[in-house]
């Protein structure tokens, strides 16, 4: 038996990260992880996998798209399956051995093996039994079951699977129309596959800004993928060659069926909390399956905390990361905080999409009074040489004191863009603020720039 002053379980980025915070705070860790490799769902199937195969993919599309108007001639590269998804396994263990590195040089025990907590200041792992002041539950998600739908990872597949197909399937159905489907999606349909999305919502990517839904489905549509909308998968049927998904169309409940090599099934993430022994512990678990915390990450259970996936909040690596740093300071005596207002989410398509803060929806259904500064990525010379001049930066401020409450972006380096409105309203910025700030040029965040200048008296370019 060991003794520490926390353990936490699961070694993904809220539960890596929370303890090289804590050894950093001084304190005594372990984190229980049961892969063979850290870092979790993020980089083992999830973010990392996926942005090494958008990258290739991307580059591929630059090649057959873009490179003879550059005067760039010749045979365009063909695609050898085999060595791109050896590179995505090169990114994968680069990146997970990092983790490693860092937990031998900050002092963070791995106690390898899958963790299960049978009192409170006690965690067991094998037959091994732990100790502990505070327990960190960083345990994530997996992906959300569909009635209907059996996942065999081959033919009918999740996220994890559609990582690791034995080749690129001549067409691939992708149920929801969310940030799995139309990421993963995107690669697939650069790879020559014909990509089919079927969404059960009238809008893609639930919960965005509504200009942004229609403009980034204009631009998927442009790039080959077709969407079925409105739509309510019932069941797939798996068969020799491929499968065949079910669904019923809302508007008059009639049936139809689609016939495809692989399905992806990416119809959302559960948290992941089987195994730990919550029911027997008390641990409070909300209706769907979350377990519910303080405003200090401590469940029902004193000296029990959790962070992540597993609890409620946009399923985000970066949301638990941060949580895990907060909930560090908390087990060390010191204020952990997150600004929740202020979580950017991206997808990594091309363009790019980005968001934080309130959408035009939300504050039309608060009834607050607000102005949009809107500025196309036309009027912004970088875009238009790299041929990235689709999408558009929308900045919302409040109508009278110029407060910035939302800004929502696509087009080239979105993802990156975003964040200098974070910073801004992280610090409480008007849109004044962001337009009174040189930036340089040519870059793309001038269309940032733009778009706060669109606020006030009007962008220049556009
Ligand atoms: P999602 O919640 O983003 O989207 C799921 C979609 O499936 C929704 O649009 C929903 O209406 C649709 N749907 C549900 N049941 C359906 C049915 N029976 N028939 C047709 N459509 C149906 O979930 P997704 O894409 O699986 O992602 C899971 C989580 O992982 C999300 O929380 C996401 O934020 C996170 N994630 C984030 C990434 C990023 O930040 N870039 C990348 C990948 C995942």
């Amino acid at each position: 038996m060991a003794t520490f002053d926390v353990i936490v379980i699961g070694a993904g980025p809220g539960g890596y990260v929370c303890a090289i915070r804590c050894a950093q705070l001084g304190l005594k860790v372990a984190c229980v992880e049961g892969r063979e490799t850290l870092g979790g769902t993020c980089l083992n199937v999830g973010c990392i996998p996926s942005k090494a195969l958008l990258h290739a993919s991307h580059q591929l599309h630059e090649a057959e798209h873009n490179f003879a108007k550059m005067g760039l001639k010749g045979k365009s590269p063909s695609v050898d399956w085999k060595q791109m998804l050896a590179y995505k396994d090169e990114v994968i263990e680069g990146n997970t051995k990092g983790i490693e590195f860092l937990f031998k040089k900050n002092k963070v025990t791995w106690i390898k093996g899958w963790a299960s907590i049978p009192a409170a200041g006690q965690v067991k792992v094998g037959d091994e039994l732990h100790e502990a002041k505070s327990i960190i539950i960083a345990s994530g998600s997996e992906p959300a079951s569909l009635p209907g739908v059996t996942v065999d990872e081959e033919t009918v597949v999740t996220s994890t699977g559609a990582l690791t197909l034995g080749k690129i399937p001549r067409s691939l159905a992708v149920i929801g129309a969310g940030v799995i489907g139309l990421e993963l999606g995107s690669v697939y349909a650069r790879l020559g596959a014909e990509v089919t999305v079927i969404e059960y919502l009238d809008a893609i990517t639930p919960g965005m800004d509504g200009e942004v839904q229609k403009s980034f489905k204009r631009l998927l549509e442009k790039q080959g993928l077709k969407f079925i909308m409105g739509a309510a998968v019932q069941s797939t049927e798996t068969k020799k060659n491929g499968a065949t998904v079910h669904y019923k169309l809302k508007k008059d409940d009639s049936e139809h069926s689609l016939d495809a090599d692989v399905v992806l099934v990416a119809t959302g993430r559960r948290p992941l909390t089987t195994g730990l022994g919550l029911d027997t512990l008390g641990v409070t678990l909300s209706k769907r399956g979350q377990i519910e915390t303080d405003a200090h990450w401590q469940t029902s259970v004193k000296g029990i905390y959790a962070i992540g996936d597993a609890i409620d909040g946009p399923m985000l690596a970066h949301k638990a990361e941060d949580e895990g740093m907060a909930v560090a300071e908390v087990v060390a005596g010191k204020h952990g905080h997150v600004n929740y207002a202020v979580i950017p989410g991206v997808i990594y398509t091309h363009p790019e999409v980005a968001n934080v803060g309130a959408t035009e929806e939300q504050l039309k259904a608060e009834g607050r009074a607000y102005k949009v500064g809107k500025f196309s990525f036309m009027g912004n010379g970088r875009a238009k040489a790299v041929f990235a001049g689709d999408g558009f930066v929308k900045i919302l401020a409040d109508k009278d004191t110029d407060r910035i409450l939302g800004c929502h972006i696509i087009g080239p380096a979105a993802g990156d863009l975003i964040h200098e409105v974070c910073v801004a309203m992280e610090f409480g910025a008007s849109a004044q603020d962001l337009a009174l700030t040189c930036h340089a040029h040519p870059t793309f965040s001038e269309a940032v720039r733009e778009a706060a200048l669109a606020c006030g008296d009007g962008a220049i370019h556009a």
